[in-house]
């Protein structure tokens, strides 16, 4: 785990921008927003070399099991440059602002207004998270 924030509330219509660094040796990372460690509504996962895949965003949803994943090909991300994601919601969809400006959805299964877990994994580091 890089980073956790805690006590703090995600809510629709407010914008998360996360920013840091890329490690140069980066093979993935990811932000995960939800209620708990336990109960993920999007876990977005760039994979820059894991598991056979590469350069491929992955993401997901973990509540009490991974569902079915969504992945983008799309990959503005690069070992050891910073990048910048921003991501906000509604009860339907998440919004994701890749590092190039370019956008991409995945459902909110839950259908919440609010997430009080916020973390950041994998090979990175987080320079700033602010919601406003
Ligand atoms: C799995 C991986 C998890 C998560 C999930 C997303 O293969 O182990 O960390 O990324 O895919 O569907």
């Amino acid at each position: 785990m890089v980073f956790t924030v805690k006590d703090m509330s995600f809510k629709a219509g407010q914008e998360l921008t996360i920013s840091g660094k890329v490690k140069s040796s980066c093979e993935l990372f990811s932000v995960n927003i939800g209620h708990n460690s336990e109960s993920i509504a999007l876990h977005f996962n760039p994979r820059f070399c894991y598991c056979g895949d590469s350069n491929v965003i992955v993401c997901n949803s973990n509540l009490g099991g991974w569902g079915e994943e969504q992945r983008e090909h799309s990959f503005p991300f690069q070992q050891g440059d910073d990048f910048k994601v921003s991501i906000n919601f509604n009860n339907d969809q998440f919004y994701i602002k890749l590092p190039n400006g370019t956008m991409m959805s995945f459902p909110n299964r839950t259908g919440d207004d609010t997430f009080k877990h916020i973390d950041v994994q994998g090979d990175v580091k987080v320079q700033g998270i602010k919601i406003k």
